[in-house]
């Protein structure tokens, strides 16, 4: 995480909104934010990786493949994967981005699982990530008062006690896209004068249809993931929810039946940080967590893009 704090008392100076209307909508207490010239979402991602590999203790060069899930990449390309490749030296891996906004990280712990399932990788990072301060209007308030940067990361390694990811229902429409995008810098728009002076190089949210499809899409996906695999809110130690709105998690945790004490709440101190808010939350409650737990990860985002996730955690 980074250190700089940006609290709801610092947007009431520079937007028209109280700390108040953001708690009592959002949940949201403060976010962070990456300052400084020429730092991007690789200097977010590098740190992340480097304390897995202390942790594990294995060295960088060991690490077979990286995937950065990423809305903000540091440039369109190369993959920000690569560039924190190179910048704590994984000289072995191969590495690439995925886009799905806040669902990134659930796609890709599935892509990096199926890398460990083949057979042909034994050391998979799967790293979510975003500077979000870097597309984010600061004079818009539906938008500035959700977002914040971090970046968080979990390793993936074969077992054979059948522990780790155990199944994953992936959604996604694209028509949902004209309620949640960033409208210039693509193909479609390439930047301009004219792109920039329309501030269309900034996030932008329609919340409502936003919020409605996040309570439907995150519950639904967990309900069905559970049935699927013959289990109830009984049986499940943690439900870990993407952090975007403190009503869209009760939302989901009411509908799997799991009470707010096996919920995994950090929207408070670092807001929706898109990629990074699902392995964040494992970051911040590792401790707590035991070897065989099943742990349910949800996570709906721009796409519209949503899903679930059953993990038996390993350790
Ligand atoms: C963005 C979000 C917090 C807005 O909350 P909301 O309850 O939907 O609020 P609305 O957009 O309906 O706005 C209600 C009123 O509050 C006002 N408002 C909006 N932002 C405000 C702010 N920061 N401070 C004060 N008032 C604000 C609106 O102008 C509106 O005023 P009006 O009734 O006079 O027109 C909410 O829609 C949301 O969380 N959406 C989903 C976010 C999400 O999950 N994204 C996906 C992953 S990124």
């Amino acid at each position: 995480m980074p250190e700089d704090k940006l609290t709801n008392f610092d947007l009431e100076k520079i937007v028209d909104t109280t700390d108040e209307w953001i708690r009592t909508r959002t949940g949201i207490e403060e976010r962070r934010i990456l300052k400084g010239e020429g730092k991007a979402t690789s200097d977010m991602v590098a740190p992340a990786v480097m304390e897995i590999c202390k942790k594990r203790g294995i060295d960088p060069m060991e690490i077979d493949c990286l995937i950065v899930a990423t809305v903000t990449p540091d440039m369109v390309f190369p993959a920000t994967a690569n560039i924190a490749c190179d910048k704590i030296g994984a000289k072995n891996a191969w590495g690439f981005d995925v886009s799905a906004a806040c669902s990134g990280f659930l796609y890709s712990l599935t892509l990096g699982s199926s890398l460990i399932e083949s057979g042909r990788y034994k050391k998979v990072v799967v790293c979510g990530a975003d500077k979000m301060s870097a597309i984010i209007d600061y004079s818009d308030r539906t938008t500035c008062i959700i977002f914040g940067d971090g970046a968080g990361a979990v390793l993936l390694e074969p077992n054979t006690e059948g522990l780790g990811v155990q199944d994953s229902i992936l959604k996604s429409d694209g028509s949902g896209c004209q309620y949640l995008h960033m409208k210039a810098g693509g193909s479609l728009k390439p930047a301009t004068v004219e792109t920039v002076m329309a501030r269309e190089h900034y996030a932008f949210q329609d919340g409502q249809p936003v919020f409605k499809a996040a309570v439907k899409g995150m519950a639904d996906v967990s309900a069905d993931l559970l049935e699927r695999n013959n289990l109830t809110g009984n049986d499940i130690s943690w439900l870990v929810p993407h952090q975007a709105n403190l009503r869209i998690i009760d939302a989901t945790a009411n509908r799997i039946g799991l009470p707010r004490e096996k919920v995994m709440i950090n929207i408070q101190k670092y807001g929706n940080t898109t990629a990074g808010t699902i392995p964040l939350c494992l970051w911040n409650w590792e401790k707590q967590l035991k070897k065989g737990e099943n742990i349910v990860l949800a996570a709906f985002g721009g796409g519209f893009t949503w899903g679930a996730t059953l993990v038996k955690w390993a350790y």
